[in-house]
């Protein structure tokens, strides 16, 4: 059974990212997989990293150490989340801080050396935005470094995949209707990915 991991980081239920959330949920359970989700805002997870966690391995409330736990036996992650000031926001920032940390999910070694830490072998960002792409790629594409590069480069997941739908404000229901079905899509293939040794 492929364990997934999903997490939401939007104070409004109402919002398309919430769509994207319930709709690859749905696919990736339909795949076969069996879904954790983070849903920060509705957990009352708080982000801000208390002295106890700081250089540490140890969490400081039972739903943080819950989400390490459930992060670490994953075989992949599921992030969505919208664009804000081209980067995560401030919530999902106090997750990556405090659930991704080092010593939890990679190690530095000498001639800083990464060990990444997690099992799971691949990872999925969905975006939601309103700006086009290349005002993104344009500021030296900030969240596809933060993903890619650090935080699953660091925690040693090599496939990392990332959507980005936009523009959200003003779009149609066809539209939001074809990029839930592209989300479905893409979870569906992660899925089937890793049952097949992808
Ligand atoms: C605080 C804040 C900052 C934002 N910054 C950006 C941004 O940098 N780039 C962008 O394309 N959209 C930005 N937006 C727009 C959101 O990305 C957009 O409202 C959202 O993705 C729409 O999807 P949703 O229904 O899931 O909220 C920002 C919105 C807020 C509230």
């Amino acid at each position: 059974m492929t364990r997934l991991v999903l997490v939401v980081a939007h104070p409004d239920a109402g919002s398309f990212g919430h769509a994207l959330a319930a709709a690859t949920e749905a696919a990736a359970t339909a795949a076969g997989a069996t879904v954790r989700r983070h849903d920060l805002y509705a957990d009352g997870f708080d982000p801000r990293m208390p002295a106890s966690e700081v250089g540490t391995t140890t969490f400081a409330d039972a739903l943080t150490a819950r989400y390490a736990a459930e992060v670490l036996a994953a075989d992949a992650l599921v992030v969505v989340h919208p664009v804000w000031f081209f980067q995560v926001p401030a919530a999902l920032k106090g997750w990556v801080d405090r659930v991704l940390r080092e010593g939890v999910v990679y190690r530095l070694g000498g001639g800083g050396a990464v060990e990444g830490l997690l099992a799971a072998r691949a990872a999925l960002v969905l975006n939601t935005a309103n700006s086009p792409l290349e005002v993104e790629e344009g500021l030296g594409d900030p969240l596809d470094v933060f993903w890619r590069r650090v935080v699953f480069g660091y925690g040693g997941v090599r496939d990392v995949r990332r959507l980005r739908f936009a523009k959200v404000a003003d779009s149609t229901p066809a539209a939001r209707a074809a990029w839930l079905e592209e989300a479905r899509g893409a979870v569906t293939a992660l899925v089937s990915d890793l049952r097949h040794g992808g």
